[in-house]
């Protein structure tokens, strides 16, 4: 498939099948995450996939109870190393946030590709989904996604035009 028909047919899917995803499958979208750029190659990335139904509950409810997360067979939580990152983005900011975000997309078109879904959840309690997970003092939990295959059809959401997010020469 084309990539841009990729990124035009990408959803948030919020309804999902308990199917297990084949380990290929699962390997193919890691590695789109693992050949991100990076600050600097940097590559200061973990992504947790949690399997277990317990786990997945409890992140449910560190996620203001969006009981979907839990739906899919795997949720990958993408954490972030603000101490091992190129420090002077733009010469004003760490960038650990970027980094992990662009190679989470990553993971999120190859799973598109693969014909799986997810959402990104930015709406959680890191405090939370660090305990749950053992996540180490010192590392970033950026956002998290069920993965597994889509039980909907979503309708697409609009966008703005490019002439109103596209200037030339000048802002
Ligand atoms: C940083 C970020 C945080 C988001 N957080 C949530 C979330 O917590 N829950 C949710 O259902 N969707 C969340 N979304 C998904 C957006 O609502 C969705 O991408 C947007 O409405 C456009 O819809 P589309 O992804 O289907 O094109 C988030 C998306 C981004 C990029």
């Amino acid at each position: 498939m084309s990539i841009l028909k990729v990124i035009k047919e990408r959803r948030s899917v919020r309804k999902y099948k308990s199917d297990a995803i084949p380990d290929d499958v699962l390997q193919r979208v890691l590695e789109a995450a693992r050949f991100s750029p990076s600050g600097k190659n940097l590559q200061p990335w973990k992504f947790i996939l949690v399997h277990d139904e317990f786990l997945k509950k409890r992140l449910v409810d560190a996620s203001v109870t969006q009981t979907f997360i839990a739906e899919a067979p795997v949720v990958v939580v993408a954490c972030g190393f603000p101490d091992q990152c190129y420090s002077r983005m733009g010469n004003y900011m760490k960038s650990w946030a970027v980094d992990v975000a662009i190679a989470f997309e990553h993971l999120v078109l190859q799973a598109q590709e693969e014909g799986l879904g997810t959402c990104w959840i930015g709406a959680f309690e890191e405090k939370d989904v660090k305990s749950i997970l053992n996540v180490p003092e010192g590392v970033k939990v950026l956002a998290l996604t069920p993965l597994g295959y889509p039980d909907e059809n979503p309708m697409p959401r609009g966008r703005k035009s490019l002439e109103d997010i596209v200037s030339y020469n000048s802002y």
